[in-house]
């Protein structure tokens, strides 16, 4: 039976962590998933989590089934982070959501939804963009096509190319967008850009499908989720796949949400119909755990006050490990001015690093970054940012 099954590759970051655990050497350091690392280098478990963990244990709730969109008040809260809880969307019921296996699962399942409803659409995603978009959107069956994003010249946007690409679209094709905190470049749109990508998708009849992994990561969660809310405003229908991974430390809890603005009520209970469908045939219904979790903080004032200020720790802490890289690189003499490093947003940056680079810092040093040049900087600490800096400035 399996005779001719072929040796799959390892995959491009999660193949990166089973290569880092079996390296031997006690000063390695783990560039390449994207995971938040306070400054001890531990993945933290929040003050507010804990709390809305304990609660629960009290409670000692019973364990049933899950409806198949998951838990209503988690799906509540999440359109409230997304689009302000007034929303006049939300008001009118033109909103859906439903609870996933953390942002991968929620694309899935729009992924899914949407080749059933239209199979012969494009998918566009950003060059570069995070590398299972591509196989997950393929896997669902679609052709999958890239718009030009990131400018090597400037470590910047190339938004001109993105536009003129966009706009180049056959109609009914899905543009993946990265709401903010760009993976894996850490280059966002301004304000304006958004504007006119909003416009391009509404004049050639596209279906913007936000991925949101990182809301609080550049700005915090309001200023984070300004992309949402003018595709909101503009009419359009879209998707918004959601994962509180990072904002909630949750990574192995799987929480994430899929939801979709559609075009009226009745619409949304149409929709809704059949993304339950999708659920039910590939996992049934959500897991109990994690969506019970952030939706006790995110509906408690003081536990959603908590994990806000949390989360500022976490952005400030990354902020301060992109200043630290920058200068003590140009304090190193290094060839290269990494000043960008600086502008770029979220857990990620895009280091110009070759392959070939990367495969020494693994090699010679133990550090580890994903091949494209990505380090996570959030995985950057007082205690190994000066080895990591030695180290690239040794491979430049
Ligand atoms: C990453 O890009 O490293 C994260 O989103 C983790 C993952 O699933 O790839």
């Amino acid at each position: 039976l399996f005779a001719q099954v072929e040796l799959a590759p390892r995959d491009p970051i999660l193949g990166l962590n089973e290569a880092f655990n079996a390296d031997a050497r006690a000063n390695k350091v783990n560039l390449g998933v994207g995971v938040y690392f306070t400054d001890e280098g531990k993945i933290p478990l929040l003050k507010a989590v804990r709390e809305a963990e304990r609660q629960r244990l009290e409670a000692a709730a019973a364990r049933g089934y899950l409806p198949i969109e998951g838990i209503a008040a988690y799906n509540q809260a999440v359109q409230g982070l997304l689009l302000g809880k007034d929303s006049p969307l939300i008001t009118a019921g033109r909103v859906i959501t439903a609870q996933a296996l953390g942002g991968t699962g929620a694309l899935k399942i729009g992924a899914d939804f949407l080749n059933r409803l239209t199979p012969d659409s494009i998918v566009a995603i950003s060059d570069p963009s995070w590398e299972n978009h591509r196989a997950l959107f393929e896997g669902a069956g679609f052709t999958v096509k890239n718009y030009r994003y990131f400018d090597a010249a400037t470590s910047g946007l190339d938004f001109a190319g993105m536009l003129a690409d966009l706009k180049a679209l056959p109609a009914k094709s899905i543009v993946v967008l990265h709401a903010c905190c760009h993976n894996p470049t850490g280059v966002d749109l301004s304000a304006d850009q958004w504007k006119e990508v909003v416009a391009a998708c509404q004049a050639g009849d596209l279906i913007p499908f936000l991925d949101m992994a990182y809301q609080g990561f550049a700005e915090g969660i309001e200023p984070d989720g300004a992309a949402v809310r003018l595709f909101a405003d503009s009419g359009l229908s879209f998707f918004v796949s959601s994962s509180f991974s990072k904002s909630f430390s949750l990574y192995g809890e799987r929480v994430g949400a899929l939801s979709i603005i559609t075009g009226s009520k009745d619409e949304a209970a149409r929709v809704l119909s059949q993304e339950k469908r999708v659920i039910r045939t590939n996992y049934s219904n959500p897991p109990t755990h994690g969506g019970t979790v952030v939706a006790t903080v995110l509906n408690s004032p003081e536990l959603r006050a908590m994990w806000e200020a949390e989360l500022g720790e976490m952005r400030d802490r990354i902020k301060l490990m992109r200043n630290q890289f920058v200068n003590k690189l140009a304090a190193k003499g290094a060839k290269r001015d990494f000043s960008f490093v600086n502008r770029q947003r979220g857990m990620f940056s895009y280091t110009g690093l070759s392959a070939a680079q990367v495969e020494r810092l693994q090699k010679e040093f133990g550090i580890y970054a994903v091949s494209t040049g990505r380090i996570c900087v959030a995985a950057l600490n007082s205690k190994n940012i000066d080895a990591v800096v030695d180290a690239v400035a040794a491979v430049l």
